[in-house]
């Protein structure tokens, strides 16, 4: 199974240092220019990094709050779930907790375009051009306290906009949480857009939580609420199958998942599987956070 792309001479490789000048440029140049300017590699590794078209990242969606099957949510969500009026409430230990309306948020937090990879932990893949911004600008406006260790995620509880909830396949609402230092990690970001335009309801609007090195579960949809916490949080999808899914749920093509292997991918839109790649090809800048840590262990 699987198909290893052809290798990459050292010199068709971007450097660093040229993909960040790419990513001012493309800020200034407006998302548009993103499938033409940015053919090659953000992250070490190998695979094609061309963007995953719109339709299939619109059309091809985990949000169990519109059905368990990867079709509703395009067909469920826009239907139920109003983007606005919104609010996020930052809460917990921090010095200044505050319910954000999400256009205070949007203007606040000027928007900036990435692309990054995606990687489900059903083994398939997109590349997407988010826009949003870091999760550690809305958490340092908190001042989160000493105290703090974790961040604690919640999705909206409204079954009349979430007609999901009505069916107990998960606990809800969906919850997620993160280490503090992966939050305030530069990667990790809110997304409130993409290919340049407002979130889809399908993708998790008005404002979702993207982290790019873990299994997508981990980026958590529709948030309503985010809340600094001392203890590690419960997560969704560990409550539910804790043998299958971690806190961590970093990226690990040497980490099989018990009913799958976790070595290859299926990118939405190509014939062939590219190979997995340790923390999804973003090691270079993530991996110092789980110094000393037994990654099969603490899956
Ligand atoms: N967030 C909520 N609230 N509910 C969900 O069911 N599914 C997760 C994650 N966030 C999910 C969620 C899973 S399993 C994945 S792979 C990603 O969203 C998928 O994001 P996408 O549909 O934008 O590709």
């Amino acid at each position: 199974m699987g198909q290893a792309p052809g290798d990459i001479k050292a010199s068709e490789i971007t450097p660093e240092s040229v993909w960040l000048d790419r990513r001012t440029f493309l800020k200034a140049a407006g998302i548009a220019a993103v499938s033409a300017l940015v053919p090659r590699l953000a992250r070490a590794g190998g695979a094609d990094d061309k963007p995953t078209s719109f339709d299939d990242i619109t059309h091809y969606n985990n949000f169990y709050e519109f059905g368990t099957d990867k079709l509703s949510p395009s067909r469920e969500a826009p239907k139920y779930l109003k983007a606005r009026p919104w609010s996020v409430r930052v809460e917990g230990l921090v010095a200044k907790p505050k319910t954000w309306d999400i256009d205070e948020v949007v203007k606040r937090f000027p928007a900036e375009e990435r692309v990054y990879h995606l990687r489900c932990v059903e083994a398939w893949s997109a590349v997407v051009p988010w826009s949003g911004f870091p999760l550690s600008a809305l958490l340092k406006k908190a001042e989160p306290k000493s105290k703090a260790k974790y961040v604690a995620f919640q999705t909206l509880l409204d079954p009349k906009q979430m007609p999901g909830q009505n069916a107990s396949v998960l606990p809800w609402p969906y919850v997620e949480g993160l280490r503090l230092d992966e939050a305030m990690h530069p990667l990790t970001m809110l997304a409130t857009g993409l290919y340049g335009k407002p979130l889809p309801a399908q993708d998790g609007a008005p404002i979702r939580l993207v982290v790019p090195w873990k299994y997508g579960f981990k980026s958590i949809k529709s948030i309503v609420k985010v809340m600094l916490v001392e203890r590690q949080p419960p997560t969704t999808w560990n409550i539910a199958a804790p043998n299958e899914y971690g806190f961590y749920s970093n990226v690990n093509p040497a980490v099989d998942h018990p009913r799958w292997s976790q070595k290859t991918e299926r990118r939405l839109g190509d014939l062939f599987r590219h190979p997995t790649l340790p923390f999804n090809g973003y090691e270079t800048q993530v991996a110092g956070l789980y110094k000393g840590m037994d990654l099969a262990k603490d899956f």
